[in-house]
């Protein structure tokens, strides 16, 4: 089946179509299983959405990663792994043709990137994230116009003259933090941390410098973030202990782990200052924009259905995805330092989109909220739209019986998958409401795999989308990695996980 030119893009409705007998023939291998399951809801899918799907080079994986804001002044303050590049929010909005005087959404905010192009447009802007690290970045990137340069190199001046000294104040771990740090490294973090409490400093700066420690914890420590948890160099007592336990109980230790270089912490903290007085210079030399940018600290599933209807010009936004990776666990140095203790992670990693096989069943919870605030027919519709939904509900039987079959490494699989839709359901509900006519709402997400059944996320969340009353535009299909030789694709074919940008227009 051939795919459509950008020229042709416009938003028809979602309708059956008759694939070519090698569209057909393709889907249905890629699809292909022991049999233990249909896929047929989900091939049927497929035909319908296919007129959607526009492979292209334009935005490529380094635009749709954080890879593209290695080198971004201001977006690479806090290497935040799972975000996405300002340019490609930048041609998104360009796309779009949204401009000053003009308001947007982030409700996934993470690093902020979305508003901070924003900023940088004179774009009004609203965000919303649920992690403390990502307000503290927020806070300190977008006071960029409010430093004193002087004072910041003033700061860089005693950091480097300066022997550092040791604290004996301990830093705040919680259990998966334990022996992150040499014990000389943490005396040394700590007594900056004190350090730059007293000197005095004004409050802009203080900030600042809070996001510069926190920028540099992954560099000065064992840890290295690896997507779904911390991986621990073998350099650390944390690793040690956990082989000699193993080799107690005759097993092998884990392969071990050297991340390389681990920083000084003056050394890595004169880096990261050189830095940002670099980008506030450069930044300062442009001219202010006008527009206001607001970051709200909460979960997206209730502060959405508070937001007043009809006010957003387009959404730019990157869910969790759906693949286990735990946000707590991956940012847990930085949000220990940040004072957030034992419970208050749980409660985080609870909170988030369920994206983790920790994630427990939010539907009560919902119900009841939306009840409270008057709209128990709103849930009513998202529930119903979930559990009409064909393709759906074909994943969710497939991951049940493949959890009962033992195909599933984790059973918390199955909890997370039917979480994560649903209430991904309720987002996309809102977000149809908070938008104006002419909006247009894009999304980066992954599609998954588990236990062999492909999970097409784009085209799910494209046919809930079409539900509510937005018109689907694009699947932008993202080239795919060559050569990529996952276990999965090992073991389940040549067809790699499809990567892509979903753009839906509300009409
Ligand atoms: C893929 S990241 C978004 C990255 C962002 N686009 C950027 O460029 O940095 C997803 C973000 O959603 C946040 N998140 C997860 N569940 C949430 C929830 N229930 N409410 C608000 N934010 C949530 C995570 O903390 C994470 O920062």
């Amino acid at each position: 089946m051939k795919t459509r030119s950008v020229a042709s893009q416009i938003a028809l409705p979602l309708v059956e179509v008759n694939p070519s007998p090698t569209y057909e023939a393709r889907i249905r291998e890629a699809y292909a299983n022991d049999g233990a399951t249909s896929c047929e809801a989900r091939i049927a899918l497929e035909f319908k959405c296919a007129r959607l799907l526009l492979p292209t080079d334009e935005f490529n994986r380094k635009l749709v990663s954080y890879q593209a804001n290695k080198e971004a002044r201001l977006h690479n303050w806090l290497k935040y792994k799972e975000g996405f590049s300002a340019q490609l929010v930048g041609n998104l909005l360009g796309k779009f043709g949204v401009g000053p005087g003009q308001k947007i959404l982030e409700p996934f905010a993470g690093s902020a990137t979305t508003l901070l192009v924003a900023k940088e447009l004179g774009i009004d802007a609203v965000g919303v994230e649920i992690l403390p690290v990502c307000h503290l970045a927020w806070e300190a990137k977008s006071k960029y116009r409010e430093y004193d340069v002087a004072e910041l190199c003033g700061v860089l001046k005693w950091v480097e003259e300066t022997t550092p000294g040791q604290s004996s104040t301990p830093f705040p771990h919680i259990a998966i933090t334990e022996s992150a740090f040499s014990p000389e490294q943490e005396a040394r973090l700590m007594w900056y941390r004190e350090q730059f409490d007293a000197l005095g400093l004004s409050n802009p700066t203080r900030s600042l410098l809070q996001l510069v420690l926190i920028s540099i914890l992954e560099d000065i420590s064992y840890t290295r973030k690896d997507g779904q948890y911390l991986r621990w160099d073998s350099r650390a007592t944390k690793a040690q202990g956990r082989d000699a336990r193993r080799v107690a109980q005759s097993k092998q230790p884990f392969k071990a782990f050297d991340k390389g270089k681990i920083f000084e912490v003056k050394e890595a903290l004169i880096t990261a200052l050189n830095q940002v007085i670099r980008d506030i210079e450069a930044m300062l030399l442009n001219g202010k924009l006008p527009g206001h940018q607001e970051l709200i600290e909460g979960t997206v599933l209730e502060t959405l259905p508070k937001m007043e209807g009809e006010q957003f010009d387009a959404v730019i936004t990157s869910p969790p995805y759906c693949n286990r990776y735990d946000y707590t666990r991956t940012y847990a140095l930085e949000l220990a330092f940040l004072g957030a203790g034992e419970e208050e992670v749980r409660h985080l990693r609870q909170e988030l989109l369920s994206c983790t096989v920790e994630n427990r069943s939010k539907l009560a919870r919902l119900e009841a909220y939306y009840s409270s605030i008057g709209r128990a027919t709103d849930f009513q519709k998202v529930v119903g739209a979930v559990n009409n939904n064909h393709a759906l509900q074909e994943v969710f039987i497939a991951i049940r019986t493949r959890g009962a079959r033992g195909d599933l490494n984790n059973k918390g699989v199955i909890r997370m998958v039917e979480g994560y839709f649903t209430e991904l359901a309720f987002v996309i509900f809102e977000l149809h409401r908070v938008c104006r006519a002419g909006a247009r709402v894009a999304i980066v997400n992954d599609n998954v795999r588990y236990g062999g059944e492909i999970i097409p996320v784009d085209l799910l969340m494209t046919e809930l989308a079409a539900d509510f009353g937005f018109s689907p535009e694009t699947v932008y299909v993202l080239p795919q990695r060559k050569g990529n030789s996952s276990q999965q694709m090992g073991k389940y074919g040549r067809e790699a996980n499809r990567k892509s940008i979903t753009v839906w227009l509300k009409s």
